[in-house]
């Protein structure tokens, strides 16, 4: 009798959550490489609003990344679920750290990968590197959510496994490419030298000053150790660009909602560090993208939603009134 009952009550109450769900997913609803140019971030004659004319064949297009993601108009897709990520706790994944004249790039080990969260097959991950501005002062993260740009980003670039490290057969797939993105935050406090993985991350940056300059990574920090603190069950998916030149139009995108949170000091050591050439070039500042204005539309998983707790504050009222 008492199996039967609490039985019947579970039904009667999963069918309201079922109920507050459906609701709610409709509110939601209703909101709703080729040849290189030479390009730059800094030069009028080569900078971001020039790429469109220098590398017309792509930079001029209709699916341009970055983007400002406005939450509100993000689709709840369930099909947005967890990730599995393989090899992201290998203190050896690691394995080379350079200068590239315009980003900072960070090589990664073979086994590393990514499948899950939606994309259609495994994909592996080969290097990742950062975006940012002038220090904690002028932020420059690539992606911006409801207008709020980051300090830094950090995009893991990973390529279909079915193309075997042959990156011009993932370009001229409109999915063969999935960029990772991770907004940097700055730790509110006056912390320095954390967290402990981004202090031996930045220490290699005096080693890397010039263009073209590498260093190898030692063991010791994992992908998992780079990105504490981070919900990665909570994303927003579209389909978008490189953000470079030749800004090929093969990227699925993942821009995960929660920040990492590094200090102010760890950040400001990129826009203070590294340089765009030689010794005596300019600092590497301001290495991002502006945000294009394609009105692309943008999925989000359905983790953080606040509908979910709705549902779940009506189970709970429910089986409280029972
Ligand atoms: C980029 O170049 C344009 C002209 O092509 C110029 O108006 C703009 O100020 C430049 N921006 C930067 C950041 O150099
Ligand atoms: C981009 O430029 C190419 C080459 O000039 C041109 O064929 C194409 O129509 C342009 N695309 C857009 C969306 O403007
Ligand atoms: C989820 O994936 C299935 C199968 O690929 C597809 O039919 C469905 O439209 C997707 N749902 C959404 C909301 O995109
Ligand atoms: C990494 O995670 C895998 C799967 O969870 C586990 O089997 C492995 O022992 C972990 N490796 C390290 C170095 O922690
Ligand atoms: C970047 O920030 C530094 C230190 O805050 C400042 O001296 C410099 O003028 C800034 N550069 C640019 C281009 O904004
Ligand atoms: C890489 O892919 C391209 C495009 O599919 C193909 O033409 C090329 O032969 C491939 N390269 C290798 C080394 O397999
Ligand atoms: C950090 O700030 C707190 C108060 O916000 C202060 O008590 C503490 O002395 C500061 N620590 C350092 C190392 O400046
Ligand atoms: C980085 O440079 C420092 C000196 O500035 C040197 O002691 C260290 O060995 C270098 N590290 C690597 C990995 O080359
Ligand atoms: C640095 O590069 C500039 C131009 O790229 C060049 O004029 C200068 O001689 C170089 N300086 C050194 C120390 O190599
Ligand atoms: C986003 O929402 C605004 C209103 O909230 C609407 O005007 C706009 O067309 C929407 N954009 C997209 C891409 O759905
Ligand atoms: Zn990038």
């Amino acid at each position: 009798m008492k199996v039967s009952k609490l039985g019947s009550d579970v039904r009667f109450s999963m069918k309201w959550l079922i109920v507050a769900l459906a609701v709610c997913i409709t509110a939601s609803v209703v909101q709703g490489a080729s040849q290189s140019v030479a390009w730059c971030y800094h030069a009028p004659t080569c900078n971001d609003t020039r790429w469109p004319i220098i590398a017309a064949q792509f930079c001029n297009g209709t699916r341009q990344s970055p983007i400002n993601i406005k939450s509100a108009n993000a689709t709840v897709d369930g099909n947005l679920t967890a990730f599995t990520f393989f090899n992201f706790n290998s203190t050896t994944a690691l394995t080379k750290i350079e200068n590239t004249g315009k980003t900072v790039k960070v090589l990664l080990a073979s086994g590393v990968g990514v499948e899950g969260g939606g994309l259609s097959e495994r994909y592996d991950s080969l290097q990742f590197h950062l975006h940012w501005g002038n220090g904690t002062a002028i932020p420059g993260s690539e992606h911006t959510v409801d207008g709020k740009r980051y300090p830094m980003e950090l995009h893991i670039v990973n390529l279909k496994s079915s193309y075997n490290g042959n990156t011009t057969a993932g370009i001229a797939d409109p999915e063969g490419l999935a960029a990772l993105g991770f907004f940097i935050e700055a730790m509110s406090g006056n912390e320095t030298g954390q967290p402990a993985s981004w202090k031996t991350l930045t220490s290699y940056l005096t080693n890397i000053t010039r263009e073209g300059d590498s260093v190898s990574v030692a063991s010791g920090i994992s992908l998992d150790d780079l990105l504490p603190g981070v919900d990665r069950t909570k994303y927003f998916r579209y389909l978008g660009s490189l953000t470079t030149p030749n800004c090929n139009e093969a990227v699925v995108w993942t821009v995960f909602k929660e920040p990492v949170k590094v200090s102010k000091d760890l950040i400001d050591l990129f826009s203070n560090t590294v340089r765009i050439g030689n010794s005596t070039s300019q600092l590497m500042i301001n290495v991002f993208r502006n945000v294009q204005d394609g009105e692309l539309p943008v999925r989000t998983s359905s983790g953080s939603r606040p509908c979910y707790s709705l549902g779940l504050i009506v189970l709970i009222l429910v089986l409280c009134r029972s």
